[in-house]
């Protein structure tokens, strides 16, 4: 097992990189952990959990909602967990935010270790500390921002992934490439969905790549001041319509990443290259570029988005591949721009 040291503000953060069996198996011997997992990914987990507490919820965006939180946190009570007990969140992106959401506010904040299971919680939801619930349609309303102590990344555990689930977590590399990492853009070009399924070994090194992009983008701003607004990119649209329309979250996040980039060559007034390379390579990896959308629902979401402040909007402009700026923005303007947008 690899381990690796990321430190944000004062916490350190221990990133190992193997079996995530091994790393339960040590574990277990030094203190009393409570695995927090989905029903349905409990029967494959369920024979490294010897001895474990495990609280099972429902998975979905439909179950990332307060009442599960509560009804966590109950179970917690329930199994008379103190101050000083871990909280293993094992699943996607809905447990990991869960898990986290309920270990920051437990007794006012307990430890937490994450084991993300899908490739996008692997390379973005586990990292950075950004938790929380759905309020309605509105993603995300409630959370905070509470770093795990560690996260165990086991590529073994992908290998079992249904393909939508690979397509979600290429949303979000790709976003990464985009933003801040042009050879990576390049490196994807000349590959595919297919190449990265089977060749485990690219799959461990583009992984590392991008845990250690989103580490160094949060090193920076923990608190989604400056620099880690970038990750923001295509999700001002893409969380409007993920759940309104109960897409996938890389789905949403892929249509809203080529509306995006139209809006900043159309704000530019350049040629759409930029916008193109984006949705060729979105394609590539089996993702949707377009959906038919009704702009007023839409629009009604994006004007309570937390991103919102005020009359304006921060909209992440892509200058180049691999090189990214947030640009603040009437939000007037960018509803003119946004009802000319007819991909
Ligand atoms: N997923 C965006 C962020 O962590 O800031």
């Amino acid at each position: 097992m690899q381990t690796i040291s990321f430190k944000i503000a004062s916490k350190n953060i221990q990133g190992h990189f193997g079996s995530v069996k091994d790393f339960l198996l040590q574990f277990s011997q030094t203190s009393k952990p409570i695995v927090l997992t989905e029903s349905k990914l409990y029967p494959f987990f369920s024979r490294f959990l010897d001895g474990y507490e495990v609280i099972q919820i429902e998975g979905g965006e439909q179950h990332k909602i307060q009442a599960t939180a509560d009804f966590v946190i109950s179970e917690l009570m329930r199994l008379n967990a103190d101050k000083s007990c871990t909280i293993i969140g094992m699943g996607g992106g809905v447990i990991t935010d869960l898990a986290g959401y309920v270990a920051a506010v437990y007794k006012r904040g307990v430890k937490l270790i994450l084991v993300p299971t899908s490739l996008l919680a692997m390379v973005d939801a586990s990292i950075g500390g950004k938790n929380g619930v759905n309020i309605g349609h509105h993603k995300n309303m409630v959370g905070t921002i509470y770093q795990p102590d560690q996260i165990v990344f086991d590529i073994e555990l992908l290998k079992t992934l249904p393909e939508n689930e690979w397509e979600n977590g290429f949303a979000e590399i790709i976003k990464h490439a985009v933003i801040a990492d042009a050879a990576m853009f390049d490196w994807l070009k000349n590959n595919s969905l297919e190449y990265f399924v089977n060749d485990t070994i690219a799959l461990e090194a583009l992984v590392l790549k991008n845990v250690k992009l989103k580490f160094s983008i949060v090193q920076l701003d923990e608190h989604d001041r400056g620099e880690r607004k970038k990750l923001n990119f295509g999700h001002t649209i893409g969380h409007a319509i993920e759940n309104l329309y109960e897409l996938p979250h890389g789905h949403a996040v892929a249509i809203g990443m080529v509306k995006e980039s139209i809006l900043s060559d159309k704000i530019k007034g350049r040629d759409a290259s930029i916008s193109i390379q984006i949705d060729e390579l979105l394609c590539r990896y089996g993702l949707p570029v377009t959906c038919a959308l009704n702009n007023s629902d839409v629009w009604h979401l994006i004007q309570s988005d937390k991103k919102k402040n005020g009359g304006s909007i921060d909209l992440i402009a892509v200058d180049a591949i691999g090189s990214s700026r947030v640009e603040r923005m009437d939000m007037d303007r960018f509803f003119r721009f946004f009802n000319e947008t007819d991909k």
